[in-house]
């Protein structure tokens, strides 16, 4: 989601803005602006659509030093160029990530005060809320202090003041912002990516945290205006550095580091075909699984093996519901939350509400130093990588692993279940190159309808199967449990419909068969996902290997993900920035 960046320098600021704002397309964007200082005045230019739009208004060789600049994903207004930031007002000039939930009881007091707005956005209220603030004491530190008062909601701000524009300030709450600290130049933004060429050393901002920075120096200061030290951390270039390492897309590059992700877990957290240290879930009477998307379904994965093996009752819950509906908080429930990018903001409300109400909070997320890896009382990195495509892939697998190890760890068949896990890196390397999807992809590149059946764990295989089909290939695709469809849907089924079966799970096979059977009864053309060799039940199959119960499931993952992959690719889409996306989802 939105991306900000602001840079201060000796040397021409655009080129080093650009590359940094370039490097945040992966989270997802509509449009882009940036505003930088020339002859003591902020210049400001906006765009809707691609970066490049943004681009081809800009010399890169322009006398600045320094600047401001944002990718928006629209909340508040449409993606023009008007609601496109930065944005203005009196003295301020800022872009945001995040929503001011207030901004409408601050817009009408603010317009009584004589403010005028020209967009749909909550950031302009920001704007005006600075500006007014300011005016009461023209010092930034005591205003933004101020301002985290009056801003309701989530909020990473860039801020420009035109009574100094050698600075930038900056305030967080809620929405990620790092800033990098340089030689001679320092940087703010979203995500590390964008600070990569210019320093590798830099501090994570915490809530209400106020930022003063200029070429030379970066000052931090509390809400209470004191200034308070942050300690720099340093990351490792290799890990950060976007590239495609000549694949197409980063989709496939990601599908193709499966295979190492899973020999880096196992490295891990094993040795001698036992789980390591790992966090003990044991002492818990109830779990909840809290994400969203994929994490979610990563989660249904990890509730069957927690209830199989460790005989918990789990419970997986959509973190936009979990914290509006009524919950059983207490010592004896832990709280498992997952997230790729440790930002979702509903994950991260989701937890804070657990933590205030006394349930102790496991994190399992990608992204070291991100708010819901801080936030949590117990970390467990998946340590899958830098994740660019839109669409996860990687991390999804990884966590399902990790929920794995946490279910098994301790158990009689523990020793059997790693020793069959150490097959996997092979299996998946064998399934992204020994079989033609695109044989298969042409059975639904003209499809308008896909369902994805299984049951029991076949059916939250299925789930993860549809939502990567749909969201890169905009076909539409719903997962149904294959015994429940003759209660009501299957009435949607004709030839033109597409189903896709997975069929891994042998205890269930004859029950989903039946179903299946119903389904090409009415004509409907079935591709089977399976392990089982004879079938009469499918028009097309892509044949996975019976390892066993445990690890069957995590057989079918990477073909599901290189079928929605060469679908998509068949029908030309953005594989990598699917529409309306963000890869992360930093508002509610
Ligand atoms: C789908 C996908 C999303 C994410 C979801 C949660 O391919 O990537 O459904 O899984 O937005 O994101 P994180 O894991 O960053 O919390």
């Amino acid at each position: 989601m939105c991306g900000i960046v602001g840079y201060a320098g000796k040397t021409k600021a655009i080129p080093k803005i650009m590359t940094g704002l370039k490097s945040l397309e992966y989270r997802g964007y509509d449009s882009s602006g940036i505003a930088y200082v020339k002859d003591k005045k902020v210049k400001t230019i906006k765009k809707s659509g691609p970066i490049n739009n943004l681009d081809e208004h800009l010399s890169y060789d322009e006398d600045t030093t320094i600047g401001i600049s944002h990718t928006r994903w629209a909340t508040h207004g449409r993606a023009d160029d008007i609601n496109s930031h930065p944005h203005h007002q009196g003295k301020i000039t800022l872009v945001h990530n995040g929503i001011i939930e207030n901004y409408d009881v601050l817009k009408r007091k603010l317009i009584e005060e004589g403010y005028h707005f020209i967009s749909e956005t909550d950031t302009e209220v920001a704007a005006a809320v600075i500006d007014s603030l300011y005016k009461e004491s023209n010092n930034m530190v005591e205003t933004l202090s101020k301002a985290s008062e009056a801003l309701k909601g989530s909020y990473a701000l860039a801020i420009l003041n035109s009574d100094n524009l050698d600075t930038i300030y900056a305030l967080r709450k809620d929405s990620p912002l790092i800033v990098g600290l340089g030689n001679g130049e320092n940087i703010l933004a979203s995500d590390i990516p964008a600070i990569a060429h210019v320093t590798t050393k830099y501090v994570v901002l915490d809530n209400y945290d106020i930022v003063v920075l200029n070429k030379d120096k970066v000052t931090f200061y509390n809400k209470a205006k004191e200034e308070i030290t942050k300690n720099p951390r340093i990351f490792s270039l290799a890990d950060e550095t976007i590239s495609k390492n000549g694949f197409d897309h980063f989709m496939l590059k990601e599908i193709n580091e499966e295979s190492d992700v899973v020999k880096k877990l196992l490295s891990l957290h094993t040795e001698n075909n036992h789980i390591k240290d790992i966090y003990d879930i044991t002492k818990y009477q109830r779990i909840d699984i809290v994400a969203c998307g994929s994490a979610s379904f990563a989660g249904q994965i990890g509730k069957y093996y927690i209830e199989k093996f460790k005989n918990i009752p789990v419970s997986v819950h959509f973190a936009s519901e979990y914290r509006y509906q009524k919950n059983f908080f207490n010592k004896d429930t832990l709280v498992i939350l997952i997230s790729q990018s440790g930002e979702t903001a509903d994950t991260l409300a989701a937890l804070k509400i657990a933590k205030e109400n006394g349930s102790d909070t496991l994190a399992i997320v990608n992204r070291h130093d991100s708010s819901i890896a801080r936030e949590a009382d117990h970390v467990l990195y998946i340590e899958a990588g830098i994740e660019i495509a839109v669409a996860t892939t990687k991390a999804y697998l990884a966590q399902v692993i990790l929920l794995l190890f946490l279910a098994i760890k301790g158990i009689r068949e523990e020793k059997k279940i790693i020793e069959d896990l150490k097959l996997l890196p092979n299996l998946i390397t064998k399934y992204i190159n020994e079989f033609d999807y695109t044989k298969i992809a042409k059975m639904f590149v003209n499809k308008d309808h896909v369902f994805y059946l299984g049951r029991g764990i076949d059916f939250f295989l299925s789930m993860e199967g549809s939502l990567k089909l749909k969201e890169i290939s905009y076909i539409h695709s719903e997962a149904f449990q294959a015994g429940e469809l003759k209660h009501g849907s299957i009435s949607l089924i004709d030839e033109d419909f597409g189903v896709i079966a997975v069929v891994t799970d042998k205890n269930i096979s004859d029950k989903t068969i039946s179903n299946l059977k119903e389904v090409s009864a009415r004509g409907a053309k079935i591709v089977a996902i399976t392990n089982i060799e004879d079938d009469n039940f499918s028009d097309a199959k892509i044949m996975v290997d019976d390892i066993s119960d445990v690890i069957n499931p995590l057989t079918v993952i990477v073909p599901m993900q290189m079928l929605a992959y060469t679908v998509a690719n068949l029908k030309k889409c953005d594989i990598d920035k699917p529409r309306n996306l963000a890869k992360s989802v930093t508002v509610e």
